[in-house]
């Protein structure tokens, strides 16, 4: 066993002498003291270097600093603090419905170039991808999501890409032969039906699935505020079926009259959403459909329509996002 110094020995006698104790007290307490501030000063050195005091230097609160570093990557936080600026609306983005962490970045970008844009606006923009910072990110369509895969401006489908197994519509329901995806003219067909009970009016196919080469034939023949170019329409995925009725075949007054309606209001029911209501113009170009359907399934359809998105905000959120976003409640 290793023996006590005598040095130290000798001290820790005098320390624990009786008649030394009106020293020992003072002393004591003097260096506990003295150890008590070296630790706080190290403790302030450390804090003074933590991202929450470097965040709460630029001008947020604890609290805000706090729930940044909650939801951002250490990259994120890193990059916020190097800018060196209090950004307005940095917390208040963390509370918005459709945050999506990885798009910080853009909605601050979005909102020093658009400062008037409500956040709700600058999220929907971001996500979508109808953000110049974003827009040289078209990506190939994801068709292994099967009916939930997402055409449009930034996602595009192969020249060759042709749905599996196509069903056609009986002559009930279409002018010339159309045909859609099996589940996609079930449900159509399903809609018609009760459409015909409570409307009396006969909704018709116009057109369901093109092919690149048709689609390209529509792109030349019509207004390119409603078509999209080949490769990017939703019609080659054979779950979009554009439709009127016999009462109303002219699609701006099938949109206006009883049936076009009912079928806005009621089209979720049977898995299918108007694929470009009026907020699309804002997202994404194209302007509003009322006669466009797309096939989504009935849960989703449902989803889109309660929560009043659309389908591409739908993706950026619920299917891109997935198991980093939280179900939030709904304001
Ligand atoms: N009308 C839609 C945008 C299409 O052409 O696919
Ligand atoms: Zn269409």
């Amino acid at each position: 066993m290793k023996r006590i110094p005598e040095t130290a020995k000798r001290w820790i006698d005098q320390w624990i002498d009786p008649a030394n104790r009106w020293l020992s007290v003072p002393c004591s307490v003097a260096a506990l003291l003295v150890l008590l501030v070296m630790v706080k000063s190290c403790q302030g050195i450390v804090y003074s270097h933590s991202d929450e005091c470097r965040i709460y230097r630029l001008g947020y609160s604890i609290d805000e600093a706090r729930s940044l570093i909650a939801a951002l990557s250490q990259q994120q936080i890193d990059s916020l603090i190097a800018r060196q600026e209090h950004d307005t609306i940095a917390t208040a983005l963390l509370n918005e419905r459709y945050f999506i962490a990885g798009n910080f970045e853009y909605y601050l970008a979005l909102h020093k170039v658009d400062t008037t844009a409500t956040l709700p606006d600058i999220i929907a923009v971001v996500n979508t991808g109808d953000f110049p910072d974003k827009k040289d990110k078209a990506a190939h369509c994801d068709t292994t999501k099967g009916y939930l895969m997402l055409v449009n401006g930034l996602h595009y489908l192969d020249k060759h890409y042709k749905p599996d197994s196509l069903v056609k519509f009986t002559r009930d329901y279409c002018y010339e032969n159309q045909r859609a995806v099996g589940p996609a003219v079930e449900a159509f067909v399903a809609m018609q039906h009760e459409c015909k009970r409570q409307t009396g009016a006969h909704l018709m196919v116009n057109s369901a699935y093109r092919s690149y080469q048709d689609q390209m034939g529509t792109y030349k023949r019509n207004d390119k505020r409603y078509v999209a170019l080949p490769g990017n329409s939703e019609h080659q995925t054979g779950l979009a079926i554009d439709a009127t009725s016999l009462q109303h075949p002219e699609k701006w007054s099938f949109g206006k009259s009883e049936e076009g309606v009912w079928m806005r209001e009621h089209c979720h029911e049977y898995g299918f959403i108007v694929r470009y209501p009026e907020k699309q113009a804002k997202l994404l170009g194209y302007s509003y459909e009322p006669w466009h359907l797309r096939y989504v399934g009935k849960e989703v359809a449902r989803r889109i329509h309660d929560e009043g998105i659309t389908f591409d905000e739908y993706y950026a959120y619920y299917i891109d996002n997935s198991g980093s976003h939280t179900e939030k409640p709904k304001h």
